[in-house]
């Protein structure tokens, strides 16, 4: 495992597109699988300057995101699929072709589940993964307890993860009670994995995560065990990992 740890927010945004940026000048048809949420944002903001500058072209990656909420409209703003338009794919020029996300609203859930496993497998499978990690240490939708050896599924949401999102919806009750999510048996099989963490908030479950035991209860413990995993973090979510 490497383990950077940046300064603030806006360095370890720079630092994960830098990752993702070296990944597709490598190898542009690379497959990444990419995470929504408050981390990744400024990442996307970066990949989009560099784009914008001329410095990458993001039109011939596969792009497969990590999860969608479930029981809400496609085009519901709070969606995955709109959040992934908004900050990504219409800020770009030149946007991939090949994009995956399952439907926030499918009318065969488990169809969906096998259609995205098997546009991932006939892709050859994740070249880069970018995850973010939940206040309860789930990454994608897999919440504590989910087990590993599962591909894409449907899953119950946390509390945790609702009440994060309580805000956002305008009350608890509006928060999906459900999600779809790449499971933790195609994450581990992805080539490489970048976890990104920010902020005080997530200082103890990335402590957790990282130092504690490989359990199913804080399912990113489990990147322990992926043989190419760099972490990379803000001073303040590094604030657990130094012994006094
Ligand atoms: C979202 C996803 C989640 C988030 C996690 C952290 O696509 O995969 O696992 O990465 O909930 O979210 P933020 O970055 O909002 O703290």
């Amino acid at each position: 495992m490497k383990l950077l740890i940046e300064r603030n927010a806006q360095d370890l945004s720079s630092t994960a597109a830098r990752l993702v940026a070296r990944q597709v000048l490598t190898q542009p048809r690379s497959v990444l699988a990419l995470p929504t949420g408050d981390t990744p944002r400024g990442m996307y903001e970066v990949l989009v300057g560099l784009e914008q500058r001329g410095l990458l072209d993001l039109s011939h990656v596969r792009a497969f995101n990590l999860d969608e909420y479930l029981d809400l409209p496609e085009d519901d703003p709070r969606s995955f699929r709109s959040y992934m338009v908004r900050h990504l794919w219409e800020q770009l020029a030149a946007p991939p072709a090949d994009w995956f996300i399952p439907s926030s609203n499918p009318a065969d859930e488990q169809g969906e589940c096998a259609a995205y496993e098997e546009a991932l497998c006939r892709t050859g499978g994740v070249d880069l993964a970018v995850l973010g990690i939940g206040p309860n240490g789930h990454i994608g939708f897999n919440e504590p307890g989910t087990p590993w050896a599962l591909g894409m599924h449907v899953v119950t949401l946390a509390e945790a993860t609702r009440h994060k999102e309580a805000a956002r919806f305008g009350g608890l009750a509006n928060v999906p009670r459900r999600g779809i999510s790449m499971g933790i048996k195609t994450i581990m099989r992805c080539g490489r994995i970048v976890l990104l963490a920010s902020g005080e908030g997530k200082a103890e479950i990335l402590a957790r995560a990282l130092l504690g035991p490989v359990t199913t209860e804080v399912p990113a413990s489990v990147l322990q065990l992926h043989p190419w995993l760099t972490v990379v973090v803000d001073q303040p979510a590094a604030g657990a990992l130094t012994t006094p």
